[in-house]
């Protein structure tokens, strides 16, 4: 018999439900705090799960009471959200998106998972996949943006970081992919609300980046908090074991959220605990986050007859066998006791940096007003977000301390040794006192450039901090526009740059700024990051991965609408729109701007006349008419425009990053497998297609500045 089928043999019914508990500790917090002391529990082998302890000494040592002095000696597995970052923080999620980037979020990931693992942690509630098409929603930080291809490389290529080749390997951790599924979708924008889509929405849109994660071997996944269309996803045995297990081919763990097992009698679909945990065991939820429900339902509802054994075992050997392939078994201690070496932990802020540095926004760029002059003598860097190492780190910083993530100010600094550099807050984040906004002002006198650092603070964004206003928060606006009047009176640049975990509406300020970078929240090297844009150092190459509106009123807002029967037209009344703002965004998914100035010339496919099995390959000239070398992204954009079903005016298939000298020119290629054209038809089956499909290249979704042609599918 297998180790993992003996020791099955040998449990008792608590011991195999401590397997399927997930209890936490206080180092930090997640979720509701409860009392339960998993210390005595984890003794006597009935929990076999924790989250949210830190340090390898505390691993270490709860580690042992679990093996050695537990009955059965079985270990613990450690989890923790570790999204961008354990103590070296990367750029947030939705940052990192803008990078376009496989091979550089592959490589981001493992760094973060070895700085993990070093400290005795083998499980990560990451990669966090909800698409988000809605900017209230404070876990679009949390994502990979609005578009689903995106969503599945990103999947695809962290969920390989962090697991690496082998889940045994002492720096590898097991990957949660999260929240299956449509959890960007809530009701109104707001927190923890109800989803209700077409189930076309669901397939075409939330689902994909799962199946890539699937596909790549995602160790476990975690169902949403969610209802979707009044089935809570805990309990949604149509698509957990349906469609997750059954369809997508998933034989993972299942980790509930935090207390969502509980949560089902809140949802009303549970009358009581034993209720709830049957729900959740029947639609194939291995392990209980928080809730107690399976510690102390499950024995209920076995006596009720409600569940079986073997539900309980399947359960169990999902468990057990993940901690086997994670090399727990053959050896408890194998992360967390070697500390990492002085050089990989400063390799790691290295890529920390240029990750941060790729991942950087130029949303404008009047007169080239960046990069600064080098020669620049004297700087006023202004605002509440100037000078903060603790908001550099964005939401869920994990075990980073506040302290030591280098800022706006301490960067220019570095970049600007000989330059005087005046600093003032002017406002706080929040909060309604304006009275020093004089002072801040006076001290922009004799400035040759004002740094504008503004935007939301970090817990603005991410789980339980959905907006209802898209604009700046507290006073900011107020100091904005008094730095962007003393500006223009003093014809000095303002450069805002805007910290937050979601698009702002902020027309007034892109329009009005003479540059502004879209920092997110970009980690622990954020104001060196910063600083090599402003200085030059490096040319600005993220693109924004979710589309920005003018207003709130747009929302949700995302590139791939379908056309409607009266596609938008600002010269008819009656065709899509609205009556008071423009149907147009104020930044268009794609859009990033960069030192140099691409043009892009004679896209031509081939095969032109395509099956499905083929792989069409695009081309495109490119040149960099700049007088900077740059790194430009280049987007291939699919459109079905006759089809059964309506399809979306453009559907990203591929990106392309390529690095340009001043005047050089490059054709680009763009691998497109047909496979990827098919779409579901009418009866929600995939299918593909006969007819013409355009293919349209270029810089971002804005339909004007794409160039294409035409192939044509073939059965
Ligand atoms: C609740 C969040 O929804 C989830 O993303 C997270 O992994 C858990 N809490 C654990 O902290």
């Amino acid at each position: 018999m297998s180790r993992v089928e003996t020791l099955i043999a040998q449990m008792t019914l608590a011991e195999k439900l401590g397997q399927l508990t997930m209890a936490a500790a206080s180092h930090t917090v997640t979720g509701p705090v409860v009392a339960d002391e998993p210390l005595a529990a984890i003794e006597a082998g009935t929990i076999g799960n924790v989250l949210n302890l830190i340090g390898a000494d505390h691993v270490r040592e709860l580690q042992r009471l679990a093996v050695q002095r537990s009955r059965l000696g079985i270990p613990v597995l450690f989890a923790l959200d570790i999204t961008h970052g354990y103590r070296t923080l990367f750029p947030v999620s939705l940052a990192a998106a803008g990078m376009f980037d496989p091979p550089a979020w592959e490589h981001m990931m493992r760094a973060i998972a070895q700085e993990a693992a070093a400290e005795g942690i083998a499980m990560t509630f990451a990669p966090m996949l909800d698409v988000a098409r809605d900017p209230r929603w404070g876990r679009t930080v949390e994502g990979p943006g609005e578009d689903p291809w995106v969503a599945a490389r990103m999947a695809q290529a962290m969920v390989r970081g962090l697991q690496s080749a082998n889940l045994a390997e002492a720096n590898a951790l097991a990957a949660v992919a999260k929240h299956y599924c449509a959890y960007g979708a809530v009701t109104g924008g707001r927190e923890y609300a109800s989803v209700d889509l077409s189930e076309r929405t669901v397939l075409e849109v939330h689902e994909p980046p799962f199946a890539a994660a699937v596909a790549a071997g995602a160790a476990a996944i975690m169902p949403a908090f969610t209802d979707l269309a009044g089935i809570p996803m805990t309990a949604n045995a149509r698509l957990l074991e349906r469609g997750l297990r059954a369809r997508l081919g998933f034989t993972g763990v299942l980790v509930s959220d935090y207390n969502a097992i509980g949560e089902l009698m809140a949802h009303g679909i549970a009358g009581d605990l034993a209720e709830a945990a049957a729900l959740a065991l029947d639609a194939g939820v291995d392990i209980d986050m928080m809730s107690n429900a399976y510690r102390r339902g499950l024995p209920v509802a076995l006596e009720r007859g409600r569940v079986r054994t073997a539900q309980i075992d399947a359960a169990v050997r999902r468990v057990l066998t993940l901690k086997e392939r994670l090399g727990l078994f053959d050896d408890p201690f194998r992360r967390g006791t070697t500390p990492e070496a002085d050089s990989a932990i400063a390799a790691r802020r290295v890529l920390a940096r240029s990750c941060a540095t790729r991942a950087l926004i130029m949303l404008t760029n009047e007169h080239a007003t960046l990069p600064l002059c080098e020669r620049v003598r004297r700087l006023a860097v202004i605002g509440p977000l100037a000078d903060v190492s603790a908001e550099m780190r964005g939401p869920w910083w994990a075990a980073a301390a506040p302290e030591g993530h280098v800022t706006v100010l301490e960067g220019l600094r570095a970049a600007f040794p000989e330059a005087q550099i005046l600093h003032a807050e002017g406002v706080a984040i929040e909060g309604g006192d304006s009275s020093a906004i004089g002072a801040a002002i006076r001290g922009c006198a004799g400035a040759e450039a004002i740094v504008l650092c503004i935007g939301e603070a970090a817990t603005m964004s991410g789980e339980a901090a959905s907006r209802a206003q898209l604009d700046l928060p507290g006073r900011q606006r107020e100091l904005a526009e008094a730095v962007l009047e003393h500006a223009r009176a003093h014809a000095v640049p303002v450069v805002a740059v805007l910290f937050s975990g979601r698009p702002l509406a902020v027309p007034w300020l892109t329009e009005r700024a003479d540059a502004v970078l879209a920092a997110w929240f970009l980690g622990s090297e954020a104001g060196n990051a910063i600083a090599d844009v402003l200085s030059g150092k490096a040319s600005p190459s993220g693109r924004t991965p979710v589309t920005w509106p003018r207003a709130l009123g747009q929302i949700p807002i995302f590139y791939a609408q379908r056309p409607s029967g009266r596609p938008s037209d600002a010269s008819n009344r009656y065709s899509s729109g609205y009556r008071d703002e423009t149907s147009a965004p104020l930044f268009p998914f794609g859009h990033g701007l960069t030192y140099g100035r691409f043009r892009y010339a004679s896209v031509r496919a081939a095969p032109l006349e395509v099956s499905e099995r083929d792989t069409i390959e695009v081309r495109v000239e490119l040149t960099n008419e700049g007088t900077r070398a740059a790194e430009e992204t280049v987007f291939l954009f699919a459109h079905d425009k006759l089809a059964s079903v309506a399809r979306p005016q453009l559907e990203l298939k591929a990106v392309a990053k390529v690095a340009l000298a001043a005047g050089a020119s490059a054709t680009v290629s763009l691998g497109l497998p047909a496979r990827d054209l098919r779409f579901l038809g009418a009866d929600l089956i995939p299918r593909f297609e006969p007819g013409e499909i355009e293919l349209l290249v270029g810089p971002c979704a804005e339909r004007a500045r794409l160039i294409g042609c035409v192939v044509s599918l073939r059965a």
